[in-house]
């Protein structure tokens, strides 16, 4: 742990600008003490209030059954997760744009909230005709188009699971996730944009099904109308099933802990993990944090960056923002086409007034330059948040001058796949804030910085962030292997949920996250695992063995560094360096794809055979190696790694 230990900042917190707080929902610390006193007093009282923000066919009879590590919220409840999302707002916000949706290229797309309730009952009815009912999980791998948010809230309309993957994965990476939940139907695109290019999304569905028997029905969205091969009695042309499908799907009613989704996510073996999410408390959350971290308004224009692929986009483009009736921009692109502007332009053009984005896009924007932002007119934004990954003391300073012109409050907002929503999160109107800081805990939930007994860390040192109660969106099991979510977050440190990040809490009662303290690595927040990467790469005929670490990056947060060695027969060159990078890249996604591959002759490993990843961090952080290594089987490996700094170098 004490790689993590960084200094932390013991800097003056900085209140929220008066005017924010004058029509803030919370506007003072004093009302978010009450609250959060509150929420720990009485819990079953105030989320049995909070819960009052949904629409149910019937209210839960009790707030939680606690059996850790099992919990189940407002039990007894049922209610319809699209009908919150849709029908409840058509009488008051029936023409309200529910979506604005700006692709690549072309003018902009509102979509009301009238006619995205009419596309959700078709596909909801063309899901039905082929076999999908409650429960079955719909695998989905589309490009940042409306018609992903519709398919979400069809499943959810007829108690399907729907499984997103993200769109940059590649189809081996595709397939494991397909094969993990079983699912009967893929809902993917012909294709999707990116800086212009066409990411053939189709043709990757088609190699990834080709070990996917348990698919039987493929339905295409038609996006870029590049030609795709078809397979006749499988794919089926959205477009077709949904112009034939009925817009009467009345919203059934279904148990609070009614499954909604899974969403995989890597941890800390190459095997990704399915977490489950359930339908009322991830909804209520999600809606409840939405209006307390966004002081969410009718007339907002709100913006999230993220791509549905992941479970910001599912918590706070979907969601969050369509259960409080939000206006939500949707973004099909890159930050930099056609220019380094791109954002800038589309907060100017629909005077976006939250903007919700991660710290590697704001690092990004501060290579850029200042004079990509000063060309647009930003005077609508009221709002500044981040989320992801650790945002450093000097990006939180140039987004908070830059683009909030020391006049938005910064919300950095801690949270995880598996919280389903943000847990830890200054309260705009209310909390001082310090850069570098996601400062205090949202009501109802208590983080505790312990070390590995359980025993509680002193203000400013290290130890593991760990969560002590349930909360109404965490995460219910691992989709097929209840023992490994036993194990891997409730078995780490009895009787607690175990983040995985390192962090500290100051004096002041703020938390520092500082990062992960498993094998899952940030590289540009995307969340990987070294596991699932070193697995890619011994893939690779050349490759003998592999092991993966992180080392700091200056934009993207952290790259990834390999160390390999060959087999007898392969010989290190620089096309082989670059071979294996793209196999990388080909068997999960080009996000994972390492920045650095290093030959050695040999890992470093302990006498039992563990590879010494720490040495190997250091190496690849500092380029040498100090410290204890007389566990070391053979310090000639060492050096000679040392000494080994890819082909390109030697
Ligand atoms: C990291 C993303 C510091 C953390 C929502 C966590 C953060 C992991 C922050 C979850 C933040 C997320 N400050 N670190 N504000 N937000 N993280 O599942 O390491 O993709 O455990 O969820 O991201 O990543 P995931």
């Amino acid at each position: 742990m004490d790689e993590l230990n960084h200094q932390v900042l013991e800097e003056k917190p900085v209140p929220p600008p008066e005017e924010f707080s004058k029509k803030a929902r919370v506007g003072s610390m004093a009302e978010y003490e009450r609250q959060y006193q509150r929420s720990l007093e009485d819990p079953d009282g105030y989320w049995g209030e909070q819960a009052k923000l949904l629409d149910w066919v019937e209210p839960p009879k009790k707030i939680l059954e606690w059996d850790l590590p099992h919990a189940k919220w407002f039990v007894g409840g049922k209610l319809n997760v699209s009908y919150n999302c849709l029908d409840r707002h058509l009488g008051k916000r029936g023409d309200k744009t529910a979506i604005l949706w700006e692709p690549e290229e072309g003018e902009p797309v509102p979509i009301s909230y009238r006619e995205l309730h009419a596309r959700v009952c078709r596909f909801a009815n063309a899901l039905r005709s082929l076999g999908v009912g409650a429960g079955d999980p719909v695998a989905v791998y589309l490009p940042m188009i409306p018609d992903l948010a519709v398919v979400l809230l069809a499943c959810a309309r007829i108690g399907a699971v729907h499984s997103v993957v993200f769109g940059g994965f590649s189809s081996v990476a595709l397939a494991d996730r397909i094969r993990d939940c079983n699912a009967k139907v893929l809902v993917t695109a012909d294709g999707g944009y990116r800086r212009g290019r066409v990411v053939p999304l189709k043709a990757t569905a088609d190699q990834a099904l080709e070990s996917c028997p348990s698919v039987h029905s493929v339905v295409v969205v038609r996006r870029t109308g590049e030609p795709v091969n078809w397979k006749q009695g499988r794919d089926l042309w959205f477009h077709e099933l949904s112009d034939k499908a009925s817009a009467d799907c009345p919203a059934a009613p279904f148990d609070s802990e009614h499954p909604l989704y899974i969403l995989y996510t890597s941890g800390t073996t190459g095997k990704p993990k399915g977490v489950q999410h359930t339908s009322a408390g991830y909804l209520l959350q999600c809606a409840w944090s939405m209006q307390l971290i966004f002081d969410l308004r009718e007339d907002d224009i709100y913006w999230c960056t993220a791509d549905i692929g992941w479970v910001t986009g599912h918590s706070y483009i979907v969601y969050g923002p369509l259960a409080n009736g939000a206006t939500v921009v949707m973004y099909e692109g890159a930050p930099d086409h056609p220019a380094k502007d791109r954002f800038w332009q589309i907060v100017e053009r629909h005077r976006v007034s939250i903007l919700y984005t991660s710290p590697t896009a704001i690092r990004a924007f501060m290579a850029w330059g200042r004079q990509w932002v000063d060309k647009h007119d930003l005077s609508s934004l009221r709002l500044i948040g981040s989320v992801g990954e650790p945002i450093n003391p000097a990006a939180w300073k140039w987004y908070s001058e830059t683009v909030g012109k020391n006049r938005c409050p910064i919300v950095d907002t801690w949270w995880q796949t598996e919280t389903g929503s943000i847990l830890i999160s200054p309260l705009p109107g209310a909390t001082p804030t310090k850069p570098g800081s996601a400062t205090k805990p949202m009501p109802g939930i208590v983080p505790r910085v312990v070390d590995l007994r359980g025993e509680p860390a002193k203000p400013g040192e290290t130890g593991y962030l760990v969560i002590e109660r349930p909360w109404p969106s965490m995460l219910r099991t691992i989709y097929g292997d209840d023992e490994r979510f036993r194990r891997e977050y409730w078995g780490r440190i009895p009787g607690v949920y175990f983040t995985g990040d390192a962090a500290q809490c100051d004096r002041d009662g703020y938390f520092w996250i500082l990062g992960r303290v498993d094998d899952v690595i940030k590289v540009a927040g995307h969340r990987l695992s070294t596991m699932e990467i070193e697995s890619a790469l011994v893939s690779h005929d050349a490759v003998a063995e592999a092991a993966v670490v992180a080392r700091p990056d200056e934009v993207k947060g952290e790259a990834v560094v390999a160390f390999v060695t060959l087999r007898a027969n392969a010989k290190p060159s620089r096309e082989l360096n670059e071979q294996i990078s793209e196999h990388v890249a080909t068997t999960i996604g080009s996000i994972a794809r390492p920045a650095e591959v290093r030959f050695a002759q040999a890992l470093p490993k302990t006498r039992s055979g563990k590879i010494m990843r720490r040495l190997l961090r250091e190496l690849a952080q500092k380029g040498s190696v100090t410290g204890d290594v007389t566990s070391l089987e053979d310090l000639a490996v060492l050096e000679q790694l040392a000494r080994t700094k890819g082909i390109e170098e030697g």
